[in-house]
């Protein structure tokens, strides 16, 4: 099994990374992981250049290797902490890049040439509100559109603030499990 992460954070040993950590630690599978503030990858110029040419973006960095990694892997795992509300800045740039899939489909009426695969979320949060994920869930929906991730689960950690990540880990531990069970499955 292929599992490529996209993390988020730009604490490279932070909150979300520990807790992605714990949860893939005891699958069995080959893992890659990209930082979005790591990576040379530029923000979409909305040039329209994938519009003209299919399953192609003008700009030539980190991105086409992390879309090769995500074509083939089993699961991708997006993994972030909540800024703003939202996935962070640096990572919102990357996925600005996937334009280019949807110009092939919807411009080019193309197949994404992207295997089968499972979407996890995982965000870490530092407050402790009901709806603070709320912004989150049509975003990670667009993404999983793009690259043919139809099986989705989301991991929503609150109170980061508040707790340490083992107190965090133990106040979750079910949906960790749930989230493990569907990596697998
Ligand atoms: C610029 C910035 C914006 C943040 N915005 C939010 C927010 O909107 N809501 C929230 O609950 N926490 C927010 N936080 C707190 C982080 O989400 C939280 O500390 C997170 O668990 C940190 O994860 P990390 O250690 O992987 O960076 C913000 C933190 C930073 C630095």
């Amino acid at each position: 099994m292929k599992i490529v992460v996209l993390n988020g954070s730009p604490q490279k040993n932070g909150i979300t990374k520990q807790i992605t950590d714990y949860l893939l630690k005891n699958i069995n599978a080959e893992i890659t992981t990209h930082y979005a503030y790591e990576v040379n990858v530029k923000a979409c110029i909305a040039c329209h250049y994938c519009f003209k040419h299919p399953n192609e973006c003008v700009i030539k960095d980190d991105f086409q290797q992390i879309m090769t990694d995500f074509a083939q892997a089993d699961v991708v795992v997006l993994a972030s902490p909540l800024h703003f509300s939202s996935f962070t800045g640096q990572l919102l740039s990357v996925i600005s890049r996937m334009q280019y899939l949807f110009a092939l489909k919807y411009e080019h009426k193309q197949e994404i040439p992207f295997k089968n695969k499972k979407g996890v979320t995982i965000i870490t949060g530092g407050n402790d509100y009901k709806s603070m994920f709320d912004a989150i869930k049509p975003v990670d929906s667009i993404i999983y559109n793009h690259i043919n991730a139809k099986k989705r689960q989301r991991l929503l950690i609150k109170a980061t603030d508040q707790y340490s990540v083992p107190e965090l880990i133990e106040q979750y531990q079910a949906e960790i499990i749930d989230i493990i069970s569907f990596i697998k499955e």
